[in-house]
């Protein structure tokens, strides 16, 4: 048994002295409590999202995923359980309005791009119409991250280093971020609408409102925005999350890399050190975008990079809204946003900063949820407190909070304001203690019971010197889940304890040391690299893989796995990717009967003269996009049952 197992076993309980033999009985005899206990229906009447403190939420369903799981694969074409039918629903290039060009691989211009669905879709989520609390299924708004681009797989004779303007220009239009209002087709399968009011691109280039405690910063101004309000565009828009009033929370995540010259700033400029810790290049960008946009080079503009690490609110039933980025909920590689509500009507946001050994946060806001009024809710998020986890080895943990004035948060170390605090939370989140994590990517809750999932997607640089419970192997490279609970179940908590859930990998390679939280690693599916997760309205968690080409050699996937009741931890594969291709996201219909899922950068490692991939049309390019998968048969089972 390997020692990364036995700690499995170790951190699932909150004594280390416990066997491994105690803690399956432990499991079992727990299962035998949740048999008897209250059906997880009576939770559902919820909803989920409005979750808190509640002694009864210990009851599971019996076993609701019956798919028949898949293989890993290194095909060419998405592989999905038998018995389901994937629609294309729309690529990098299709056009949003019905005066957009169609889409011309060899004739892109940033004006065509600004006009058509982006590159690299990421995070997705799907928004019912006609407004958020409907229970319409079938026709909605589907908002989708652009996180990035590839020009080797977007241009031909694109050279490394050196890039026309015009291929720069195409590239900023082609991030951001795309609202399509898409229809399932009563013969089923679904597809966008071309002519919808509600169709919209924000890009690199949209003009963005600053907001919360670090707008107006003297840091935030630059030649563009002398205030400090205003700031052009968003980039690397990676996770997301949705409000209970229906807007989008979208996430800037690897800002950094599009910065130059950090070295062109003296050593004893304060704002030298903040990039430092950011990691922004010291010299030129892998992009060159700073070769005709002079607010991508420090040397000229040192502050614009301040702009950017946040999260950006945006209401999809508006297609004037103005975005937002809400400074309050920190400024990091953010992965994600996921929101609950409390029971005392405040809001938590959870996110993690998907870097190695970076934190997770969450952010409680001041004032609470007014589910009659929905615009009363859009300044929510600019006043509350952010906090940042620490995990300590006896299974408890704690939510630390970054309040300028509080603990080493004062002139003493630098910090003058909460505005100081927020550019540089990072720093701040030093000084505090925060536990140092393998690269925490998406964090979501469990519609029906509370528990919050955390998922660290690897690190391959921890060593075993520094390996702690929540982190605990050395060179982990199929990444872990950690399964958090607040204490008494309530999203205000500032403590809370937690175990391992899953330690993926391979589970016939015993080097491997995977742990499936006690279920016979003989029954599951091979899985490298969590990333992006969501859950059905049952409370089955389903993971999207980003990683598994560099690991097993195939295919990143989608999976599911129940997290109660017996079959907890039965991880099974529910579909494959594509060469090269990440799973960068998923999220269900309201009625779990579709499941949307974003295939980003087929072919990535290859260029366009010679791509790995030719998906999704089996023609040069290959073209990310967003898939629908449903039943063959149409029907209102719900998908994985
Ligand atoms: Fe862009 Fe953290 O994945
Ligand atoms: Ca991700
Ligand atoms: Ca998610
Ligand atoms: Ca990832």
């Amino acid at each position: 048994m390997s020692k990364a197992l036995t700690e499995a076993q170790q951190h699932s309980n909150r004594s280390k002295d416990e066997t491994f033999a105690e803690v399956v009985q432990r499991r079992l005899s727990r299962r035998g409590f949740l048999k008897g206990g209250l059906a997880g229906a009576s939770l559902l009447v919820l909803g989920p999202v409005i979750l808190g403190r509640r002694d009864d939420v210990a009851a599971a369903p019996e076993p609701t995923l019956t798919f028949q799981p898949i293989a890993l694969s290194e095909e060419d074409r998405v592989i999905v359980s038998p018995g389901y039918a994937v629609t294309v629903l729309i690529r990098w290039g299709d056009p949003i309005h019905p005066d957009a060009p169609a889409f011309d691989v060899k004739h892109q211009t940033a004006e065509r791009q600004a006009l058509q669905f982006g590159y690299n879709c990421d995070w997705l989520d799907f928004f019912p119409l006609p407004h958020h609390l409907s229970p319409n299924a079938s026709r909605g708004l589907l908002a989708v991250n652009h996180e990035y681009t590839n020009p080797e797989l977007m241009f031909l004779g694109y050279v490394p280093g050196s890039p026309t303007q015009e291929q720069v220009d195409v590239e900023i239009a082609a991030h951001g971020l795309s609202i399509v209002e898409v229809v399932r087709l009563p013969i089923g399968g679904w597809r966008y609408r071309l002519s919808s009011d509600f169709n919209r691109r924000l890009t690199g280039e949209t003009e963005i409102v600053i907001t919360g405690a670090a707008a107006g910063h003297d840091w935030m101004k630059t030649s563009y925005d002398p205030a400090g309000t205003r700031v052009r565009g968003m980039l690397n828009n990676c996770a997301g999350g949705k409000t209970p009033w229906g807007t989008i929370l979208t996430c800037e995540e690897n800002f950094h890399q599009y910065f130059a010259n950090r070295d062109a700033l003296p050593d004893d400029d304060p704002r030298k050190a903040v990039h430092t810790r950011y990691g922004l290049p010291t010299g030129a960008s892998e992009r060159r975008w700073e070769l005709y946009h002079p607010r991508f080079d420090l040397a000229q503009e040192p502050n614009e990079p301040f702009r950017f690490g946040w999260v950006v609110e945006i209401d999809p039933y508006d297609p004037h809204f103005v975005p937002k980025k809400r400074t309050a909920l920190g400024r990091f590689r953010h992965e994600g946003a996921t929101c609950v509500v409390a029971l005392d009507g405040r809001v938590a946001v959870y996110s993690g900063d998907d870097e190695r050994f970076e934190y997770l946060y969450k952010f409680v806001t001041a004032g609470q949820y007014d589910a009659r009024r929905r615009e009363a809710n859009f300044g929510l998020l600019d006043e509350g407190t952010l906090y940042v986890a620490r995990f300590h080895d006896d299974g408890t943990g704690e939510w630390l909070p970054l309040v300028f004035g509080q603990g080493p948060l004062t002139p003493a170390n630098g910090f003058n304001s909460q505005g100081d605090v927020l550019i540089n939370t990072r720093g701040a989140a030093d000084l505090l203690g925060a536990t140092q994590t393998d690269r925490p990517e998406d964090i979501e809750t469990n519609p029906v019971t509370g528990k919050v999932y955390c998922v660290m997607t690897n690190n391959t640089r921890r060593t075993a010197e520094d390996v702690d419970a929540a982190n605990p192997r050395a060179d982990n490279r199929h990444g872990h889940i950690i399964e958090l609970t607040e204490d008494d179940n309530d999203h205000m908590a500032q403590t809370f304890t937690w175990e391992i859930f899953l330690l993926c990998g391979d589970p016939d390679n015993p080097d491997d040391g995977a742990y499936f939280a006690g279920f016979d690693p003989r029954l599951v599916s091979p899985i490298s690299s969590p990333d992006n997760i969501t859950f059905d309205l049952r409370g089955n968690l389903w993971i999207a893989t980003d990683g598994q080409p560099s690991t097993f050699g195939k295919n990143d996937g989608i999976y599911a796995v129940p997290v109660e009741g017996p079959e907890r931890g039965y991880v099974r594969q529910f579909l494959s990717g594509v060469p090269g291709g990440e799973m960068a996201s998923l999220a269900f219909n309201p009625h779990n009967h579709a499941l949307f899922c974003s295939v980003q950068h087929p072919g990535e490692g290859s260029t366009l003269a010679a791509p790995s991939s030719t998906w999704p049309d089996g023609t040069t390019p290959p073209r990310p996009s967003v898939i629908a998968v449903e039943r063959e048969s149409g029907g209102s089972r719900v998908i994985g049952s």
